[in-house]
């Protein structure tokens, strides 16, 4: 024990000698979670002057960080010598935790770099030096592309008979070479005109699917840097391959088969025919010299593989029988295998391509994308694996298997049986009642995957890489016998975002619908934010997006899934300035001028405001903002005379609302007057004061012609639906003054409704938020808490594992035909997030996590506890524990009323602050810890306003008690 005690005070000693202010106890604030870009340790960095982050840490109440030092250099034995000769901030005074921008030498193509951070305490101590963490550049010049597009010699004629499929098969690339020198780093950079596996000496590099990703390949293609030093063997012979199929680029893309568009209304090859790919890996020897492997005429090519399908939503068919052997190991006889061609020398292919704007002409031959842009998102990766629950067989020979949970992705399949044994698969998210699947709403998308054995004794295992689908159910027929249940297991597929909500409740159907919101997140965040994962759709709808957006980044970090989507956003933007409605944009969906639709269009500020209001990242304002400034040029051009919207565009509207059809105009008018909103407030927060008052005298031109043509002087609306009013409450159209009775007007609508709404997208959405705000909190929760059809909970106690399309996507009454027994089953999705958007409300209000300002620097806890009598139906919530980790750290706030106490446990991140609003206006009442709140070193402010009581604290963690009764 002695011994013990002394060897602690020698280090203590040693440790105050080694850095005469640095603090190393309990008591320190250290920097920990280094990021940039968002991501951690990213390769392939395409910025010039990349963003950095972390967090800092500590046990202290109120700890902040007073000052920062960030140094970057070439490896992490300079930073050790405390070299830094790429940038040394210095001490920089500040309590900015991110969106820091590097501001050193300038950085080139493929360089590695490595950065430590250290910050100092609001005291003035300083921290140790964070491990040093690592990113490399990607290629940041047109230049630095050595490689060259190839393709396989293709002057066959496109497929052009729309009434069959065409599923041509995935491509294998390969090519060996020798290193001639011990190896010191490899990379490679690659991209494709459709998606790619790379595979270096007989294996696949990396966990990603669909590479390079999607956005439009006329303008520009995504590329990713795989760092391959450990695959690469030195002074030896390696072979780099790579399998590439038609992806978004020739294959089958949204309902472009079901509605005839694309060449010939064929509903594929909607930015080309043929697959191609582009692959440069980079040799750096020990010795410093370096060498190039770059894609040209010396690779082979077949489409001989056992890959004889692949298509994202058609599905996949694999030919166990012809599997190519050890085709990416060095030495593969590559005998049947063509000579590969530059793409450029396929010729022209000049057609007619239809959508609903017209036809027009195209070029479906090879088309060099002029920009070259890295990937920059988590990739899209298996994050979680279901095995199956049940197998039943509803109809001889065919097997059903139940996952237990509605997603995306796909299966493994597991079998074994006779060579030539040819096994289908097929997905459903729904059984039907005589427990076959349900496939009626995945119209055209065949979502059917194919496996012929090759007969192995050992058993065989299998997986597609190019398809995904979105099911809970999948079907196996070919076989004789029952197989085990470990035959089918799913694989989730996902953009990687990481997960950052928790919420749960005392009512059960509360939290499932939490899990469920969570879970359709999780299988529409594919590549883009999609509609859905199962119909032939799985477009990047905007109106979903922008309803959606803060309840996604509640549940998952975000920012850089949109960071990289609202740049396909930007690119699919009109020429007249409208964003469309959806992005990427292959096919037109309205008539000419028409692509766009009031709350769809709107995203494309809504959503670069929501991440700015998250991550506090100004600069994603910034690189859209003259985008963003031409479509509210267009916007505002577009208002009548007087100010008011109009129904220039798509009817979607309030898209699947009950029964209440909002005009257009009147929803118009209210999405103008949000985003004139959000652009005065980014304006201001970019330092452009002239924008923020064009932008407030719009505001305020729209706001008077609301007011003339909408509003009542009793606070209620010409305009008589429940949207109507929740929009008007939530922008704020409605006069103050009105507000609370505008409110009531609209409680008494929806009690006439039988409580119940009456809302679709766009009004469902603010629901909620409106009658908490307005002083209708009880109404909110009940609807919330609801088990009737329309709600939330109807979903669950009807078995949802997902959030459904509709309201009524399924009843018991008429099953997968809608409420009134008539709705159309194919246009009936179990995996939509857009009435999941109610998750904002939970967290934001339910249990009051929120950012004052950008950024969560300045946390708001402010939960709305519902009263005694807010729930005539079911048992009011009594307590709730939410957490959220954001991007400064984990935020809590769980509350229980129990015995005519509430108990708060409060978490406040460090280096930020937070106000605390307690529904009590009698401090003396309110203990913290144990002890009477008190003015001084842990409450900075302490406010009784009304009802309740603010306080304004520092970071740490809080244990409140006080009476309270409701
Ligand atoms: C999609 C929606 C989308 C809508 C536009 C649908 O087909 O699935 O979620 O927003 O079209 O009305």
């Amino acid at each position: 024990m002695k011994t013990h005690f002394i060897l602690l005070l020698i280090g203590a000693i040693v440790a105050c000698c080694a850095s005469a202010h640095a603090v190393q106890d309990n008591d320190s604030l250290d920097p920990t979670a280094l990021r940039c870009e968002y991501l951690e340790e990213p390769v392939g960095v395409d910025s010039r002057l990349p963003r950095f982050s972390w967090r800092v840490e500590s046990h202290r109440r109120g700890a902040s960080q007073s000052a920062w030092q960030v140094r970057v250099a070439r490896s992490s034995e300079a930073l050790r010598r405390g070299k830094a000769e790429l940038w040394d901030s210095g001490r920089t005074a500040g309590n900015d935790t991110n969106q820091i921008e590097y501001q050193g030498m300038a950085l080139k193509s493929g360089m590695e770099c490595f950065w430590q951070v250290r910050v100092w305490d609001e005291k003035g101590n300083v921290s140790k030096w964070s491990e040093p963490a690592r990113w490399a550049m990607g290629l940041l010049n047109e230049q630095d592309w050595k490689a060259q597009w190839i393709s396989c010699e293709d002057d066959a004629s496109y497929h052009k008979d729309r009434s069959k499929l065409h599923l041509p098969a995935p491509r294998h690339y390969r090519k060996d070479f020798t290193t001639k020198r011990e190896v010191k780093r490899a990379v490679v950079y690659a991209s494709a005109l459709g998606v790619y596996d790379l595979y270096l000496n007989g294996e696949r590099v990396g966990d990603a699917y669909l590479q390079p990703g999607w956005s439009d390949y006329k303008k520009r293609a995504y590329y990713r840097t795989h760092e391959v030093t450990e695959w690469v063997r030195s002074k030896g012979k390696n072979a780099i391959g790579a399998v590439v199929a038609d992806g978004w680029y020739s294959g089958y893309v949204g309902y472009g088969l079901l509605v005839g568009y694309g060449p010939d209304k064929v509903g594929r090859y909607f930015y080309g025919k043929t697959p191609a790919f582009l692959a440069q890996l980079e040799i750096e020897y020990t010795d410093g010299s370096r060498e190039l492997v770059v894609t040209d005429e010396s690779w082979r090519v077949t489409d001989g593989g056992p890959t004889r399908e692949s298509d994202i939503i058609m599905g996949e068919a694999y030919d166990a029988r012809m599997e190519l052997g050890e085709w990416a190991l060095p030495g593969y006889k590559a005998k049947d295998w063509e000579r590969a061609v530059l793409a450029s020398r396929n010729p022209r292919i000049d057609t007619v391509y239809t959508d609903r704007a017209g036809r027009k002409p195209v070029n479906l031959g090879f088309e060099k994308p002029p920009v070259m842009q890295s990937y920059m998102a988590p990739p899209i990766v298996a994050t979680e694996e279901l095995p199956a629950r049940s197998v039943s067989e509803p109809e001889k020979g065919v097997f059903v298997f139940d996952l237990g949970q509605n997603f995306a992705g796909i299966v493994r399949l597991k079998v074994k049986g006779e060579r030539g044994t040819r096994i289908r698969l097929r997905f459903g998210e729904m059984l039907k009642e005589n427990g076959m699947v349900m496939t009626e709403n995945l119209r055209r998308a065949r979502v059917t995957d194919f496996y012929t054995l090759k007969g192995d004794p050992e058993g065989e295992v299998w997986s597609p890489r190019f398809t995904y689908h979105g099911f809970q159910y999948v079907e196996l027929t070919g076989l004789d016998v029952k197989p085990e249940l470990d035959a089918i297991t799913g694989i989730v597929l996902h953009n990687d975002t990481p997960l950052t909500g928790e919420f749960e409740c005392s009512d059960p159907v509360l939290t499932q619908f939490g899990k469920n919101a969570q879970w359709t997140q999780r299988a529409n965040f594919l590549e883009v934010p999609t509609d859905c994962p199962q119909r032939d759709e799985r477009l990047g709808w905007m109106g979903d997006a922008q309803a959606y957006i803060r309840t996604a980044s509640y549940n998952a970090d975000v920012a850089s899934f949109f960071t990289k989507w609202i740049d396909d956003v930007e690119e699919s933007q009109l020429s007249f300035g409208a964003y469309p409605d959806y992005a990427p944009y292959p096919m037109a969906h309205g008539g000419s001028g028409k692509s766009f639709g009031s709350g769809w269009t709107d995203a494309g500020i809504i959503c670069p405001w929501t991440i700015w209001k998250v991550y506090g990242d100004t600069r994603m304002l910034e690189e859209h903002w003259d985008s963003m400034t031409r479509f509210m040029e267009w916007r505002y051009a577009s208002t009548a005379v007087n100010g008011l919207g109009t129904s220039l565009g798509n009817p979607w509207g309030d898209w699947l609302n009950v029964g209440e059809k909002t005009p257009i105009e009147f929803i118009d008018t209210c999405y103008h007057a949000m985003v004139l909103d959000m652009m005065e407030e980014m304006s201001l927060a970019l330092g452009r004061r002239l924008e923020a008052e064009t932008y407030r005298e719009r505001g305020e031109k729209v706001a008077k012609a609301f007011e003339a043509a909408y509003l009542n002087e009793d606070g209620t609306l010409k305009v008589d639906t429940q949207t109507a009013y929740v929009l008007g409450l939530s922008v704020g159209l409605i006069l103050e003054d009105l507000r609370s009775e505008a409110a009531m007007h609209l409680a008494g609508k929806i009690e006439k409704n039988g409580f119940r709404m009456a809302t679709g997208f766009l009004g469902t959405r603010s629901l909620l938020p409106a009658l908490s705000e307005h002083g209708q909190h009880e109404l909110a929760t009940r609807l919330f808490q609801s088990r009737e059809y329309p709600s939330w909970g109807y979903e669950v106690v009807n078995g949802a594992t997902s959030v459904w399309e509709r309201w009524d996507s399924y009843t018991k009454e008429f099953g997968f035909n809608g409420a009134n027994g008539k709705q159309n089953a194919g246009m009936n999705s179990f995996s939509h997030y857009a009435f999941g958007a109610v998750m904002e409300w939970a967290y934001r209000t339910l249990a009051g996590i929120d950012t004052i300002g950008p950024g969560y620097r300045h946390v708001l806890i402010h939960p709305r506890i519902p009263g005694s009598e807010s729930n005539p139906d079911n048992e009011v919530v009594d307590w709730v524990k939410a957490r959220y980790d954001s991007i400064n750290g984990p935020i809590r706030s769980d509350w229980k009323v129990e015995d005519g106490m509430l108990r708060m446990n409060v978490e406040i991140p460090a280096n930020t602050k937070a106000t605390i609003v307690l529904p009590s206006k009698d401090v003396s009442q309110i203990k913290e810890g144990g002890a009477l709140v008190r003015l001084g070193e842990h409450f900075h402010s302490i406010d009784s306003e009304g009802d309740v009581t603010r306080l304004l604290v520092g970071a740490g963690t809080y244990v409140f008690e006080l009476p309270f009764t409701r």
